[in-house]
């Protein structure tokens, strides 16, 4: 998909007008009106009056006399006053998701305050156009006349504007990529993103945009004493793999960002095994580790003056003869303990190594994991926001503020110590599943990540209530790419950080 910045003058030669409207608001009032040539004026007034209401969700097309095929479709919003940013990031996706529908190849919009005020609303109209073109079909035959996509979007814009808007778009673009290419990773199904092939992904990643790429395979894994990784993989035929990515692009005595990633390749719960309707998606369970080699990509790609790590401990949980068992105990790489009382809390247990490597080795300026850790997150929050777990109040600001700014929305959680005792090992330092019972699961699972954290600053995000896209949130069926978008802003902020302190 290609997006440009025009000026609003040049909306009058484009074949398909896309134009957002509020209710109650005569959209002839709004600034770009008075560049549609007047024959168009003339009937998109009169049709506005007795067609269109402009009610959330409304949709209307018109075509225009004017010899070529020139459309106004028009898109409508509801009130202005119960309008917000949350809204606004879905049109761009509600306008492409029409498009496809309907066979349009291209369209024009104008860039208004409907989309936000802040500097970065022509990234967000990008970003989010992006991800709505994208569906997961290669493993489809394709038709004769090709999937649907949109080849151009250009946004109107006042003509002192444009360069600026074109550089917002071209950031934008990347974000969408970078979180569409996530998608490809946790839609693929777990026979062909095996952890092995994860970490080859991270490396033509790596490759493409300069990072250096370090790849742990089962023996460097032993050496290291990452019993927490080794423990999980070893009921499958499928070798884990641990995965670094380094980029480096702040001095290089200033502490990084760490960023780890969960990368469970498929979850079958183990000897614990999940029953049909949990197991259904769980090839996506390696989602936190695909935002991660994204993330980390995208950071590359923007060139970002912050030094940043991806680490992907990727493994595949499996029940067979070879499995982890119940009352297994497991030696991490901190020397502490796990006691496995359930093997489908197979997450926290690889990322009681990748955490602790990551404290170890890189003395963090701040650490935060992705990680689809738990369904009681997603019974806890539902299907608009993930959850977000950090004892510092700054960070929670910062990750919350993160979190409305890149549209990957997260909510904060507590980490009393109250948690920590239902999670003390009976036979080992620690249970991986609470002794007592299953509430405040979620809970339960950031408590016993944050015994492998050291004294990093340090977040946790369940991201398992976002896994999947929803309806109403215009995207196709599948993979979100949920942590991609956070990842980047993330970085933006840590920027601002490391140079104040
Ligand atoms: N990968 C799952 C969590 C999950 C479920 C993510 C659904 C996305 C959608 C995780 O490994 C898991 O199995 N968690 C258990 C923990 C329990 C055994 C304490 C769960 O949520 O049931
Ligand atoms: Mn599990
Ligand atoms: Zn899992």
């Amino acid at each position: 998909m290609r997006i440009t910045a025009i000026e609003m003058n040049a909306l009058r030669r484009a074949q398909n007008i896309f134009l957002p409207a509020f209710k109650g608001e005569p959209l002839e009032k709004a600034a770009f009106f008075q560049f549609l040539p007047s024959p168009m004026r003339a009937v998109t007034k009169k049709f506005l009056k007795e067609e269109f209401t402009g009610e959330d969700g409304e949709t209307k097309l018109l075509w225009t006399p004017r010899g070529k095929n020139t459309r106004i479709a028009f898109f409508g919003l509801g009130e202005r006053k119960a309008w917000n940013t949350r809204k606004a990031l879905l049109i761009p996706r509600r306008m492409v998701q029409f498009a496809k529908r309907e066979k349009i190849k291209e369209f024009a919009l104008p860039l208004s305050d409907v989309f936000g005020t802040e500097e970065n609303h022509a990234a967000r109209v990008a970003t989010n156009a992006i991800l709505a073109d994208y569906d997961f079909n290669r493993y489809k035959e394709t038709p004769k006349d090709g999937w649907p996509k949109v080849k151009n979007i250009t946004l109107a814009v006042e003509k002192k504007l444009i360069r600026d808007v074109e550089q917002k778009i071209t950031e934008g673009i990347i974000i969408g990529e970078e979180t569409n290419r996530a998608r490809d990773l946790a839609n693929t199904p777990g026979g062909d993103m095996t952890p092995k092939l994860l970490a080859a992904e991270a490396k033509r990643a790596g490759k493409e945009w300069n990072i250096p790429v370090t790849i742990f395979d089962e023996k460097k894994m032993k050496a290291l004493g990452m019993g927490g990784i080794l423990g999980v993989a070893q009921g499958s035929t499928e070798p884990p793999r641990f995965i670094i990515m380094e980029y480096k692009g702040g001095h290089k005595d200033q502490k990084p960002l760490v960023l780890v990633g969960k990368g469970v390749t498929f979850d079958t719960g183990g000897l614990n095994i999940k029953p049909d309707q949990y197991i259904y998606e769980m090839h996506m369970d390696m989602s936190g580790g695909a935002a991660v080699i994204h993330g980390v990509a995208a950071i590359a790609r923007l060139k970002l003056p912050i030094n940043a790590v991806g680490i992907v401990p990727a493994v595949e949980n499996m029940p067979s003869g070879s499995s982890y068992r119940p009352g297994d105990l497991l030696k991490t790489m901190s020397g502490k303990t796990i006691e496995v009382l359930n093997t489908d809390a197979e997450g926290r247990v690889i990322l009681s190594d990748a955490l602790w490597y990551g404290w170890k080795y890189f003395k963090p300026g701040l650490m935060v994991d992705f990680a689809t850790l738990t369904g009681a997150a997603h019974v806890a929050v539902g299907n608009f926001m993930s959850a977000v777990f950090t004892k510092k109040k700054e960070t929670e600001d910062l990750l919350r503020d993160v979190g409305s700014k890149s549209g990957d929305y997260v909510w904060p959680f507590p980490l009393w110590d109250e948690y920590l005792a239902d999670i003390k090992g009976t036979f080992g330092d620690l249970s991986n599943i609470a002794k007592s019972d299953r509430y405040g699961g979620a809970i339960h699972g950031a408590k016993f990540l944050e015994q492998f954290t050291g004294e990093a600053d340090w977040a946790h995000i369940d991201i398992a209530p976002k896994m999947t896209t929803i309806d109403s949130e215009f995207l196709s069926k599948g993979a979100s790419g949920v942590g991609v978008r956070f990842i980047v802003e993330l970085a933006k902020e840590y920027q601002k950080l490391i140079n104040n302190s």
